[in-house]
């Protein structure tokens, strides 16, 4: 029998968590046993998802707001830490700018934020910014079109390292056209030390760099990290 129902389970496409699952469920009914089946194959299911989105998201180290240290962040009237970490801005399609010196946080804040997010089943992608302008130029459009396609996919978008190296006219294109698909359909989080009225070095181009600042900073939340670097910190003590 255990051979049938694992052949049912593959051509129904059911998970394969069925076998382990189905022995454990104590049910007084035939319905009451569907029911709870049904439940833990869903859960099965959902878990798997957000285990995928997040080894899909691109990050390259896992962090969590567990134990961040906000001290050294100046946030704006229209945001607090609770609302912060309750993530309301990604429903509310609000984008976030975390400005401040090398290794002051933002982009373990970043990361954390979207690790929450997909636990909650929702997706987040990452990309530092020059990783991200090097896949949308490569000469292989499936991959193109997949980088646009997670992308559109996904709730949050994080930029990293924005303006750390220079774009190229193209690359400046490029990045205002994603900015541009983003606005108002979904959150960007972008992670910086350059300030706006610096922007136009790395973008060149005025008209573009002003299109992208407007588009960023409308429904956004600027976070100021005024801290020493963490880095340097914990080599000291090193
Ligand atoms: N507020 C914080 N609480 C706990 N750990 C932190 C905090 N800020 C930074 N760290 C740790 O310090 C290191 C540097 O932080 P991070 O890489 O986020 O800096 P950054 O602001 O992105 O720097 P850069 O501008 O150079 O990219 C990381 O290992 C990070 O986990
Ligand atoms: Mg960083």
């Amino acid at each position: 029998m255990k051979e049938e129902i694992s052949k049912y389970q593959k051509k129904l496409r059911l998970s394969s968590s069925l076998i382990e699952i189905y022995p454990n469920i104590e049910a007084e009914t035939h319905e009451e046993f569907l029911l709870k089946l049904l439940r833990e194959l869903n859960h099965d299911r959902e878990e798997k998802r957000r285990i995928r989105n997040l080894n899909n998201a691109g990050f390259q180290v896992l962090k969590t707001l567990e134990g961040y240290d906000y001290s050294q962040i100046r946030f704006p009237d229209s945001l607090s830490i609770q609302e912060l970490e309750s993530l309301s801005f990604v429903d509310k399609k609000e984008n976030l700018i975390l400005y401040g010196s090398v290794g002051t946080g933002k982009t373990h804040l970043s990361v954390a934020l979207g690790v929450k997010l997909i636990s909650q089943g929702k997706k987040a992608v990452f990309y530092r910014v020059h990783d991200l302008i090097n896949q949308l130029e490569s000469k292989d459009e499936k991959k193109v079109s997949a980088v646009y396609k997670k992308i559109k996919q996904a709730d949050l978008l994080i930029l990293d390292e924005w303006g750390y190296l220079p774009l190229h006219q193209e690359g400046a294109r490029l990045l205002f056209d994603i900015i541009s698909s983003c606005y108002e359909t979904k959150s960007i989080i972008i992670t910086t030390n350059i300030e706006f009225g610096r922007w136009k070095g790395f973008l060149f181009d005025e008209k573009l760099t002003a299109a992208i600042v407007d588009r960023l900073v409308h429904h956004s939340h600027m976070l100021i990290f005024t801290g020493k670097s963490y880095r340097m910190v914990n080599s000291l003590i090193k």
